[in-house]
């Protein structure tokens, strides 16, 4: 069997960061070497104050202190990572395309091929090379084609390994996963990446397949996931002009245990890097085939998530009469979940974005993310000027500075903190009438009704 000794992994982003961590903790024996181009990203790896680390998971930095320095390392210099490397695994950004053929649909597989291209001039020996990104089924091919027609004529073997980590939850989720996927054609190398997921990982949670199948079922988790998610939110606006209450209707269904109870919290709209580009990802592929039902399918789940956000900034509008100019709003969260400093892709950003047309004054507070992130996420939008973003909206890093004199609270965000607030003091230094909108049922609704707070929550408000 090939014996691996060294592992490399290109991208120390939120998966190749956490995901090397745990298996350099997990292997004692094996050398693990994390790279990036990203100086400042590998200096926050390398930070000896591990409250700097550049993700933010519960529990990544006892890992990090455990590994970091005896097998773990975190360096810019790929090429020699590369070079020392028994098995190379490619843990890259696959956003969607911004240009071209493709845009706002496909993925762009312009860093994956930068590292073909990069291991290919590399490499003297021979390497087995692990897709750790999420891919378009069928990319293994093109990889395969880029380091054969490329290389130094050294043997490469493609595995595809998914990640399956949700973030804020990616320890524990490393630590335990549901199950491991390997695919590929070659079983030495297959055998080879088994026996690193052995070591805590147990066998019969480890699942080989072929390349496509892993590929494909990486994509189709996240759609089926978000799926859910745009199916209870769907419920969500049913229920609001019904009179029934999603959370009651989430907690019938989810007792089946065919339907299961996971995945059935309505919200403001499910956020982060991997679901909307996924699924776009998906609706591309199955347009290239010309699988139009199939693509037209799996696209409402994504518009569906957008009328979500979009509904919820509209009810903040209406119900403050019909309008916020110059309304001081306060959002308590920013990231796209609790427990990460992640923003990618949040419902904060489209909220905001709503209600900033509108000439609103928001003051946000996020226990975790800074507030340079968050005029980045505003900028990145290209809708106001740099100037207009800070004019408009404050970031602050006391909650009450957000909340005090706010003529509305949102909530964006289900960090636990917030249901720890002194809500009687809030409502006393609130303008009236005081409105919440709780974009993630997060509150408990008598007590706020009995503070004669104005409350509005997802899937509940028929009187
Ligand atoms: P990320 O943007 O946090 O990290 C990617 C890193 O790769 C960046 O630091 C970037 O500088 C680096 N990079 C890009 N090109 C490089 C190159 N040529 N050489 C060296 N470094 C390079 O992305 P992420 O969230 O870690 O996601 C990575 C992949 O994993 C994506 O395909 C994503 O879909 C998938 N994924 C993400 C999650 C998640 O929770 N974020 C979960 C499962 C799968
Ligand atoms: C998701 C998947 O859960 C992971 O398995 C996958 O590896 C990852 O995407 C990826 O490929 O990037 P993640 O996006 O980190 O993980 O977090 P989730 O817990 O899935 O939440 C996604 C979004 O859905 C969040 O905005 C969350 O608030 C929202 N959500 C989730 C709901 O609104 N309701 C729910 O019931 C569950």
């Amino acid at each position: 069997m090939m014996e691996i000794r060294k592992i490399t992994c290109i991208g120390a982003g939120y998966v190749g960061g956490p995901t090397m961590s745990v298996i350099a903790q997990k292997n004692p024996n094996i050398t693990v070497t994390v790279v990036d181009l990203n100086q400042s990203r590998i200096n926050a790896w390398n930070d000896n104050d591990l409250s700097n680390l550049p993700v933010y998971e519960p529990g990544l930095d006892d890992v990090v202190a455990e590994a970091r320095g005896r097998n773990l390392f975190f360096s810019t210099d790929v090429n020699k990572a590369i070079d020392e490397a028994d098995m190379i695994f490619i843990s890259v950004n696959t956003p969607t395309k911004t240009y071209g053929k493709g845009k706002g649909q496909a993925a762009d597989l312009k860093y994956i091929e930068l590292c073909a291209r990069q291991i290919a001039s590399v490499a003297k020996s021979d390497k087995i090379v692990v897709e750790k990104s999420t891919l378009p089924v069928r990319t293994a091919e093109a990889l395969k084609s880029i380091l054969d027609n490329t290389g130094n004529g050294v043997n490469f073997h493609i595995l595809s390994n998914p990640e399956f980590l949700a973030e804020g939850t990616a320890i524990t989720d490393l630590h335990n996963p549901d199950r491991v996927l390997i695919g590929g054609e070659d079983a030495e190398a297959i055998e080879a990446l088994v026996s690193v997921y052995e070591a805590w990982v147990p066998k019969d949670r480890i699942l080989t397949t072929n390349l496509w199948s892993s590929e494909l079922a990486k994509l189709v988790a996240n759609a089926f996931l978000a799926q859910r998610v745009s199916s209870i939110n769907a419920i969500s606006e049913l229920c609001e002009v019904t009179g029934a209450n999603v959370n009651e209707v989430s907690r019938a269904i989810g007792q089946d245990s065919r339907i299961g109870s996971k995945f059935l919290k309505a919200s403001v709209g499910f956020g982060g890097s991997c679901f909307q580009k996924d699924i776009l990802n998906l609706v591309y592929i199955a347009r290239s085939y010309n699988l139009k039902e199939v693509a037209d399918y799996w696209e409402q789940v994504i518009i569906l998530n957008d009328h979500q956000k979009t509904r919820f900034a509209e009810k903040i509008i209406q119900t403050m009469y019909n309008t916020v100019n110059g309304k001081k709003i306060a959002f308590l969260g920013w990231a796209f979940k609790k427990d990460t400093n992640d923003t990618r892709e949040s419902a904060a950003i489209y909220v905001a974005d709503h209600l900033l047309d509108e000439e609103a004054n928001i003051v946000v507070y996020d226990p975790k993310v800074s507030a340079e992130q968050i005029y980045k996420d505003l900028d990145y939008l290209g809708i106001r000027s740099p100037e207009e973003n800070r004019r408009l909206l404050k970031v602050v890093n006391d909650p009450f500075e957000a909340l005090n004199d706010a003529h509305a609270i949102a909530i964006l965000t289900e960090w636990e903190e917030f249901k720890e607030y002194d809500w009687k003091l809030i409502k006393d230094r609130m303008k009236r009438p005081s409105f919440v909108f709780d974009g993630r049922c997060l509150l408990d609704s008598s007590l706020m009704e009995s503070l004669n707070f104005a409350y509005y929550t997802i899937g509940s408000n028929v009187k």
